[in-house]
């Protein structure tokens, strides 16, 4: 296969959940720009609807649906609607998620302080809305004998991170397990599972909190590139990882983080 080949998705259709903003938008961009057919899904109706009309200036195989991926039923009929127009779904890209909040390193982050019903709803979107996608993707792509899964993953869910809420870094690394456990059940089937893990991104999560000059300094010290990450830096994995190139690549939890995790 020739090198332009290996990252081509013409002819592919890709699903990303939480593509309204920050990694998600940037993600649904680079498989635009490689040609696939790319349904964009959040929850922020208004959001989605206005990044959608953007893209589809330059992109006329860009689509848009509202989807809350807390809700399993709701995660099935937009994947069985996508198979039912178009054939197949290629490729599919859980990553949706919201923060939990500061870490342990302020009060409101310690043990003591968890709101068990924040702890839930984090629970449910980070973690049941990433197997309700998964599932939903594999049910069509195990019996087709192909297809890809990226999940939206953190270096939180690989290490303890003091910086982020108990919750957060506990959706984090059972997805971590869950793909790799997916990746196993579906490898058989020519179906690849994998993650990617970032670092800092400087994204509308939590607020906007890493856009804000503060984080840029904090980071500095804390991340061996010494610099929050622009959404742009997402691309070339996600792409990878989507692509032919990819094709040995199955179970794997990639950190895309300045160089954190190494230390
Ligand atoms: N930004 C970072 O530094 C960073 C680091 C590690 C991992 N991540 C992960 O990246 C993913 C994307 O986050 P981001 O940083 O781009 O944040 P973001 O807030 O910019 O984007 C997240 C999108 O998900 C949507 N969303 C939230 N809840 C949803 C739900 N229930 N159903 C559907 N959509 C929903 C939001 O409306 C938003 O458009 C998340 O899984 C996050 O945990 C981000």
């Amino acid at each position: 296969m020739s090198l332009p080949a290996l990252f081509d998705l013409r002819g592919r259709t890709v699903l990303v959940t939480g593509a309204a903003s920050g990694l998600g938008l940037a993600i649904a961009e680079t498989m635009l720009e490689a040609g696939a057919r790319t349904v964009l899904t959040d929850a922020d109706e208004p959001a989605l609807a206005h990044e959608a009309e953007r893209l589809r200036a330059g992109h006329p195989l860009t689509e848009a649906l509202p989807l809350d991926v807390s809700r399993p039923g709701a995660v099935d009929a937009v994947v069985d609607g996508i198979v039912a127009r178009h054939g197949a779904v290629d490729c599919v890209f859980a990553n949706a998620g919201i923060s939990a909040g500061r870490g342990f390193v302020v009060e409101a982050g310690q043990l003591e302080n968890i709101d068990l019903e924040h702890w839930s709803r984090v629970l449910q979107i980070n973690l049941d809305g990433v197997l309700a996608t998964v599932r939903a993707a594999a049910r069509h792509m195990k019996p087709r004998g192909a297809g890809r899964i990226v999940v939206t993953s953190s270096i939180a869910g690989i290490r303890a991170e003091p910086l982020s809420g108990y919750a957060y870094v506990t959706s984090k690394a059972a997805v971590n397990n869950l793909v790799r456990q997916a990746a196993m059940e579906l490898a058989p089937h020519n179906v690849l599972v994998n993650a990617i893990a970032p670092g800092p991104f400087a994204t509308g999560i939590n607020g906007g909190r890493l856009r804000l000059p503060e984080s840029a300094e904090r980071m500095r010290t804390h991340i061996p590139l010494g610099r929050v990450a622009d959404t742009s830096e997402i691309k070339g994995l996600a792409l990878l990882l989507a692509s032919p190139a990819s094709s040995y690549m199955t179970g794997a939890i990639i950190p895309v983080d300045g160089g954190a995790s190494a230390r």
